[in-house]
């Protein structure tokens, strides 16, 4: 490693501001050991080993919208759709949380058939039955007096990744009926409700640059979300982007190390996507500074289903069900799972 380089790590570690070639430099060069060495400590400053775990339902994989790289765009006549009842999503909560998750994740396309009433029902519900767990919604773009009802109804933390950006990138991967002002107009709408906002984007993206990654840092630093989605972008093979390379193991926990430097109070999860990259990318996510797992709480046959891209992992030992075997493997990587709502600390 280049002592640049390492000047660069250690600005970015001490909190310091660089710039944007530093920040590109890092991006793009290698410098791993020490990168994940001083994102585990600054992990590990604000986190101790603490990995908090997310129980997730993917309650309807319909959706109106048409996403160039998702596997359940619209335009995609050979998704078998599914919608979880208000029943089953409790169900789910029940069997979650007698397996002590305190956090349920509800995410799902955007579904017309899930109205404000119908979402704000299924919150409160949640809430009176647990009122001890936090609720986070992920259910895609609304206007805000629609955030403001699911909040007031219970919900307290909201994921919308922002994708990317850059307006020119975001225009390769969405078509002209979605735009990132709206995108980006619904995560400031969410801060100001008082959401926990989480964010992020995919990485190796078709199209990206390193300059639309280092846009992506500087949107973030805007923002100040609480927590940060990142994951590699898997190609889905009935997407216009089928044959698109699937993004990088190697920079997606570049960018996660990167990321617990700039946000050292941050909930970063080890996403699904990493673990479908490698079979040990969970672990290895955990290492370069995620705190968070998200296992799968949702009902069996409907997981294969939900199939963003292909060869999602989504039963076996990343479910909800084999928690002994999720936490055998945060343990095998030098932390320990949490049972507890897992709130971000004071930034
Ligand atoms: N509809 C909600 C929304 O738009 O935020 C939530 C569901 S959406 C499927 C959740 C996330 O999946 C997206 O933000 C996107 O980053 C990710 N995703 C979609 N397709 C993907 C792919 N092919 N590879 C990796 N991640 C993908
Ligand atoms: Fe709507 Fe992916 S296109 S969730």
């Amino acid at each position: 490693m280049n002592t640049g380089i390492k000047d660069t790590i250690d600005k970015l570690k001490a909190g310091l501001d660089i710039s944007d070639a530093e920040l590109a430099l890092l991006v793009r060069e290698t410098g791993e050991n020490y990168l994940r060495e001083c994102a585990d400590k600054v992990r590990r400053e604000n986190y101790s080993d603490k990995v908090f775990l997310r129980g997730l339902i993917e309650f309807t994989n319909y959706c109106k919208n048409d996403c160039y790289y998702c596997g359940i765009r619209k335009s995609n006549i050979f998704s078998q759709r599914y919608r979880l009842s208000q029943e089953q999503i409790l169900d789910c909560c029940k069997e979650g949380y007698e397996l002590g998750f305190r956090t349920f994740v509800l995410q799902g396309g955007e579904d017309p058939y899930f109205t404000d009433d119908r979402i704000c029902s299924i919150v409160s519900a949640i809430k009176k039955a647990y009122p001890d767990c936090a609720v986070t919604l992920s259910t895609g773009e609304k206007e805000y007096c629609s955030y403001k009802r699911f909040f007031e109804a219970g919900a307290e933390r909201y994921l919308l990744r922002h994708e990317t950006a850059d307006p020119v990138h975001y225009r390769k991967l969405h078509p002209e009926s979605l735009s990132l002002e709206h995108r980006k107009e619904c995560l400031f709408n969410l801060k100001s409700i008082g959401y926990q906002v989480g964010s992020g984007f995919m990485v190796g993206s078709p199209f990206q640059t390193t300059s639309n990654i280092v846009e992506d840092l500087r949107f973030l630093q805007k923002l100040q979300p609480d927590m940060i989605g990142i994951g590699p972008f898997v190609a889905h093979s009935q997407t216009p982007f089928a044959s698109c390379p699937n993004g990088s193991l190697a920079l997606t926990l570049r960018l996660i190390s990167i990321l617990r430097l700039m946000f050292p109070y941050a909930l970063i999860p080890s996403t699904t996507a990493l673990g479908t990259i490698h079979p040990r990318g969970r672990e290895l996510g955990l290492k370069a500074g995620a705190n968070v797992v998200m296992p799968n709480l949702s009902p069996v046959d409907v997981r294969k289903k939900y199939e963003l891209y292909d060869n999602k992992i989504c039963t076996g030992e990343e479910s909800a069900q084999c928690r002994s075997c999720l936490e055998a493997r945060i343990v095998s990587a030098g932390y320990k799972a949490v049972t507890d709502r897992g709130d971000v600390v004071p930034h």
